[in-house]
């Protein structure tokens, strides 16, 4: 890792906009981790994204606001870190545009989100543009700020490899204009499963634990968690591995001794999946206390919220600004005729 680094991350405000603990491990703790040291920081979040799979007004407002909450809950450092709205910052969407030119078909047409809908049946010809296109705005998303790392789970591990591709078609193209980017990650905690033990948890699956969702909701969702399906009563020795309720103890409940206890108890049959969901559910409202009250507290704040963001678009803005300078002139869009400036 560099001495001097810095680092930029996004999140969609997609699904019911809510913060999974699968962002949080995935995301938030190797961001916060990285914040400490960074230099320069970028978070912003990606509602141009979002509207590939949500078009509706108030879902996508309900959503933003439930994020930026969150995020900041969480203890982004707006001192540090530039916090702001993807759509405020309009260089994102010019950046793609020109992008756009120097990325082959082929490159996109492996993207696993755009393939993913394929398997699942939809008609190549029903996939809309913006998802089809998505890499490319994320590649714009990280390539006007130039930060040397990316924090994301796996999930997006490809579409940071897109981005460093179209980078360097760029730059083969036009001269070296932009950074690679490096994914950072925690191996462990890459890639959480959901709550149904099989694919990845997410918001659009809708088999997560929300972060900030009331505790009745919580609950519901910790209690529906599948478990080992050949446990049929207590006195059956259960497997913990594969079993995601065990996989949230390991990552989430800060008391180490109740998880050992609890693991070596349902080896044995003798404890219930109830009581062990039950202690999980502690564990994740003891582990969220401080960060539940302030999201609440926040929420009773838009004022303080819009000064954050606007503050965030302001400095966002200008590190935009002064690469697409560089870019246009790359381009030739400048000539002896132009005055443009942002
Ligand atoms: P999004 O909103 O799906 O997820 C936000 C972050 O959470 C991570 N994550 C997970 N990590 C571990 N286990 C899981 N089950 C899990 N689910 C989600 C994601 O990897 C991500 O880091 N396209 C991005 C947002 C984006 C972006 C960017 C990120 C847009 N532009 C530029 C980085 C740089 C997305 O939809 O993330």
């Amino acid at each position: 890792m560099k001495n001097n680094y810095s680092i930029l991350t996004g999140i969609t405000p997609s699904g019911s906009g809510e913060v999974h603990i699968g962002n949080y491990l995935g995301a938030v703790v190797p961001f916060l981790e990285l914040q400490k040291n960074a230099d320069k920081i970028y978070f912003f979040i990606a509602d141009l994204h979002a509207l590939t799979t949500v078009q509706n007004k108030l879902e996508l407002q309900r959503n933003v606001e439930n994020l930026v909450l969150s995020y900041l809950a969480f203890g982004i450092d707006t001192k540090k870190v530039v916090f702001y709205r993807q759509s405020d910052i309009t260089e994102h969407t010019e950046l793609q545009s020109i992008l756009n030119n120097v990325t082959p078909l082929a490159l996109i047409k492996r993207a696993h989100a755009y393939k993913d809908k394929l398997q699942k049946g939809t008609d190549p010809e029903d996939i809309n543009m913006g998802l089809f296109s998505y890499p490319i705005l994320m590649a714009a998303d990280i390539l006007l700020y130039g930060p040397d790392y990316v924090p994301v789970g796996d999930d997006q591990k490809q579409h940071i490899e897109i981005a460093r591709d179209v980078a360097g078609f760029f730059n083969k193209t036009y001269g070296e204009t932009f950074v690679l980017p490096d994914i950072y990650n925690i191996k462990e905690s890459a890639r959480l499963v959901g709550t149904e033990g099989k694919r990845k948890m997410s918001k659009s699956l809708n088999n997560y634990i929300a972060v900030f969702a009331d505790e009745k909701i919580i609950r519901k969702q910790i209690m529906s968690c599948y478990t080992d399906p050949n446990r049929k009563k207590v006195t059956d020795p259960g497997s913990v591995e594969g079993n995601p309720v065990f996989t949230y103890h390991r990552l989430l409940n800060d008391n180490k001794d109740e998880v050992a206890d609890l693991e070596k108890r349902y080896t044995t049959g003798t404890v219930s999946d109830m009581e062990v969901k039950e202690k999980l559910i502690f564990a994740i409202l003891t582990k969220f206390k401080k960060e539940r009250a302030l999201y609440n507290e926040l929420k009773s704040n838009p004022e303080k919220i819009k000064d954050i963001l606007r503050e965030g678009a302001e400095k966002a803005r200008v590190q935009a600004a002064k690469k697409m300078m560089e870019v246009r002139e790359r381009i030739g869009i400048t000539n002896k005729y132009s005055e443009f400036h942002y």
